[in-house]
Order: structure tokens, then C-alpha cells, then sequence
């Protein structure tokens, strides 16, 4: 795992959609797995300004996860979120984006088929991931299977509780989401996760340096050859080597020793 601390959670965000950018650039055709959440709205505004320079057009994204019962056009789907945080504002084809299909008559072929759909690209180039305060990646929460594939998932209170402030006042939040499983996630050939705020640090703490546990859903990211993790102080907060992340990469940078 590469630990990469920032000063704030605006230069972590701001590295995240660097690295996006870079391989856009370098791999036009490329497949993005993409992320929602709070910690990704910063990340998906300094893509639409970069987006200027550089086109999408023959970018595909696969997003994470969705919420069951949610049709595309709700306003908490993340499909909705995908449109209004970046799709609507670069020249990606919508056809060439997917997002799980929460209104789906059978979530359990919609999650079939999204797996067969992410193979058929020729899997994941880059997946952005977030981080849940309790370890979960995608929906997949404490002590899901460490080689799940993308399925329907029943969320935890606390995900639920999360996720609230995010919905109308007395609107539930759904139950179950599809997202992709660990071992999708997995696959893919490099992986990009971004976590800021103190409010995140135990758990970041469990995925880099507690045992590889479906406790935390996140820790297998340890036998991840490519992983990435972009933190701000308040995330890395809880961390015991930290000195020694800070020694490998001074300010968060990257240190190519050729
Ligand atoms: C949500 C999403 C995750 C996201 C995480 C953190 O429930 N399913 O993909 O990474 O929780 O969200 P936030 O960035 O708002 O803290």
C-alpha cells in the first residue's frame, strides 16, 4: 500500500483528481470504476475543471453501488448524484457509463449482469474508492466475503444512520444496495482510495495496518499490488507509523526511485 499523507483534505481530493486526469490523458480508452459520497464531491470538482483540457469521450466508468428501490431520476440515487457531480459537465457518452440499476425488477440479475458488463470492458483500470467509518468499500459492510462479486447487500445501521443527512427530512434510507463485491473490486488493476476527516481514522487505521479481516472490508486492500491510499491529517490521525509514511513520502508526494 502506498500511504500518501496531504496537509488537507483539499490537496488529498485535488491528488486524487490528478491521478485520474494522468490516466486519462495517457489512456484515452481507459475504464474508471467510480465512488460516491461526501469525500468525492471535491474530487469530482476539480475533474470538471481539469475536464476542460482533456475529453472523456472514450472513457467507460462502472460506479460502485447503488441504492435498491432507488429509480435513476430520485434525487439520493447515485445515479443522480453521477449526473449533477460529474457526468452532466464532461463529454463522457452517457452509454458508456453504468451505475447499477436500484429500480431494477430482479436486483440479483442486475448484479449478475453488472459483473459480466465490468468483464466484457476488459475489467477496471482505476477504481476510486471511499471509505466507510466502519471499513465498509462500496456497500460491502464488516464481514462481507473478501471475494464477493457484486450482489444485493443489507445496509448496517450505522451506514443507514451515515447516509441520513443525505435524505429528506422523515425519508427512509433504503435497506438494501447492490455493489460491486470485494473480490470485483479487487480486480481491478489499480486502486485509488481517499478518506479525509478525523471522523475516519480508526478505520483507516484497521485497513492499513490492522490484520486483514472481513471485519474491516477495506483491509484486504493489503494484498492489493497497486493500491494507493490518499489521506488528509485528520484520516491519518490514528495511524502508528506514521512517522515512517511521512519519511517514504514527505508531504504526501510520491517518490519515483526509478
Ligand atoms: C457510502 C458509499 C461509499 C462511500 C462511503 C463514504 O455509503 N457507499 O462508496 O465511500 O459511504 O461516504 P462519505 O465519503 O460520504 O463519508
Amino acid at each position: 500500500m502506498k500511504v500518501l499523507i496531504l496537509k488537507s483534505a483539499e490537496l488529498a481530493t485535488e491528488a486524487a483528481s490528478r491521478e485520474i486526469l494522468s490516466l486519462v490523458e495517457a489512456k484515452p480508452d481507459c475504464t474508471l470504476g467510480l465512488a460516491t459520497g461526501g469525500t468525492m464531491e471535491p474530487v469530482y470538482a476539480a475533474l470538471r475543471q481539469g475536464a476542460g483540457a482533456i475529453s472523456f469521450a472514450g472513457v467507460r466508468s462502472f460506479n460502485l453501488d447503488e441504492y435498491v428501490g432507488l429509480a435513476p431520476d430520485h434525487a439520493q440515487s447515485y445515479h443522480r448524484y453521477m449526473a449533477e457531480q460529474l457526468f452532466d459537465h464532461i463529454d463522457i457518452r452517457p452509454e458508456n457509463t453504468h451505475v447499477p440499476r436500484g429500480d431494477a425488477a430482479s436486483p440479483n440479475t442486475e448484479a449478475r449482469l453488472f459483473d459480466e458488463a465490468i468483464a466484457a470492458a476488459g475489467g477496471i483500470d482505476l477504481q476510486l474508492l471511499g471509505l466507510g467509518a466502519n471499513g465498509h468499500i462500496g456497500f460491502n459492510e464488516p464481514f462481507s466475503s473478501l471475494g464477493s462479486r457484486t450482489r444485493v447487500k443489507t445496509l448496517t445501521r450505522k451506514t443507514r444512520e451515515d447516509n441520513a443527512r443525505l435524505f429528506a427530512e422523515g425519508e427512509e434510507v433504503p435497506t438494501y444496495a447492490i455493489t460491486m463485491g470485494v473480490g470485483t473490486i479487487m480486480e481491478a488493476r489499480r486502486i485509488l482510495l481517499v478518506a479525509t476527516g478525523a471522523h475516519k481514522a480508526c478505520a483507516v487505521a484497521a485497513m492499513i495496518e490492522g490484520p486483514v479481516s472481513a471485519a474491516c472490508p477495506a483491509s484486504v486492500l493489503q494484498f492489493h499490488p497497486q493500491a494507493t491510499i490518499l489521506l488528509d491529517e485528520g484520516a491519518a490521525s490514528a495511524l502508528k507509523m506514521r512517522d515512517y509514511y511521512d519519511f517514504v513520502h514527505p508531504n504526501g508526494q510520491d517518490v519515483d526511485l526509478g
